[in-house]
């Protein structure tokens, strides 16, 4: 995630918490849903830059992951800091955190309270280990979520859910009626009015049979927090490409779709890192003749770029609210300042946090300047 967006969301709760005004940004959830094996549990890996999830064919994801990313500022900084001084805001905004064996980074799950988990392959294991402790081995399904949270300094403070895949044919240990299950299940999730839904659609499938898409359009008609992701970009048919998608001649969305390649089935067998994968994805895009012109909007890079821009624009048009809550505070502690004699200072806490937040809004408006665009976002 972004280290721009996280700085000032930490500087926001920070003044917010000096005041003693609680968490005040409730930023969305992000979900995924599509069908079993459309590569949701790979979109969700490659946006939080850590790998940790099951993936893989067949139905691997058998109960929703709620995954708390909590952001916890380093126990030591790097001497220099990370974050280079020369580096534009637009560079900054399209990075994919990829940081091995950071000893602030660790996992935590509700279930085993006070256990940390420094090696995210363990983290693995436990979800894995979990939910067949749940559901059974034989691909049995449960809607009973597991609760991970995520401490570490790379990371905005933000829950994202993996969801089970829409199938339709029940196998294994399933119910009749495991369609319907799926489908309940999901909507508990992505009909929550600030849940920001995936809608993942592999490339080398029909849109128009995308489970995902029309599942997320029954949630959000109007189509405000939906973003289709197209994956398996990489195993089209030679000859055939997603541009008539991109260029919403097929199925519209209005914040458009984002073409990605993920690790496949080979790739996680041999283990294949994150950093490599993002790179074998940039390589892809830049050198494929349908997208070469358009590379800058392919690939994970710009699906957490747009993501960032979404929630950026969620934090600014709450802002109008808590300033004006901040406001009338203010008038009350001054009216009995007043009346006690006082005067209001100029470091009051109040008008501190109301600087800073107009402040943000300036610098949010620099970082967004010009990112927006091809975002056909409401304001
Ligand atoms: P989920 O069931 O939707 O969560 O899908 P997973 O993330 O578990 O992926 C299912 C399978 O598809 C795995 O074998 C992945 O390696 C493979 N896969 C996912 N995305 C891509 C992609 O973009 N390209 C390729 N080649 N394989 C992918
Ligand atoms: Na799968
Ligand atoms: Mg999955």
């Amino acid at each position: 995630m972004d280290h721009q967006l996280i700085a000032l969301v930490n500087k926001l709760q920070d003044v917010f918490a000096s005041i003693g005004v609680q968490n005040n940004i409730d930023l969305p959830q992000i979900t995924v849903i599509g069908s079993q094996s459309s590569g949701k549990s790979s979109v969700l890996e490659n946006i939080v830059g850590r790998d940790f999830l099951p993936r893989g064919t067949g139905i691997v994801t058998r109960r929703p992951l709620v995954l708390q990313l909590i952001n916890r500022p380093a126990a030591s900084k790097p001497a220099n800091g990370d974050k280079k001084e020369d580096e534009k805001p637009e560079d900054a905004m399209a990075k994919v955190q990829v940081n091995e064996n950071n000893p602030d980074e660790w996992g935590e799950f509700l279930h085993l309270p006070g256990q940390k988990f420094h090696d995210f392959n363990k983290i693995r294991e436990e979800i894995v280990r979990d939910t067949d402790k749940m559901t059974g081995k034989n691909a049995g399904i449960s809607p009973n979520p597991i609760n991970l949270r995520i401490f570490s300094p790379n990371v905005l403070t933000l829950t994202l859910v993996d969801l089970p895949g829409l199938t339709k044919v029940p196998v294994g240990d399933q119910p009749r009626d495991i369609e319907k299950q799926i489908r309940d299940m999901l909507n508990r999730y992505i009909s929550k009015p600030n849940a920001i839904i995936l809608a993942v659609t592999a490339a080398n499938t029909d849109l128009a049979n995308s489970d995902g898409l029309k599942l997320a359009r029954e949630v959000d008609p109007e189509g405000t927090r939906t973003i289709g992701v197209l994956t398996k970009v990489d195993l089209m048919d030679q000859g055939t490409d997603v541009v008539d998608i991109l260029a919403g001649r097929v199925i519209p969305l209005r914040l458009g779709y984002v073409p990605v390649v993920n690790r496949g089935q080979r790739d996680i067998d041999q283990s294949r890192s994150i950093a490599s994968a993002l790179e074998n994805e940039k390589r892809f895009f830049e050198n494929h003749a349908s997208y070469a012109s358009k590379a800058q909007y392919c690939g994970t890079p710009w699906l957490a770029r747009k993501l960032n821009i979404i929630l950026m624009h969620h934090i600014r048009n709450t802002l109008p609210d808590i300033k004006q809550r901040i406001s009338s505070q203010l008038v009350k502690y001054s009216q009995e300042l007043a009346t006690l004699g006082g005067a209001m200072g100029e470091t009051n806490p109040g008008s501190v946090v109301l600087s800073t937040i107009t402040e943000f809004c300036s610098e949010f408006r620099s970082a967004i300047d010009g990112n927006t665009n091809d975002l056909s976002l409401n304001e």
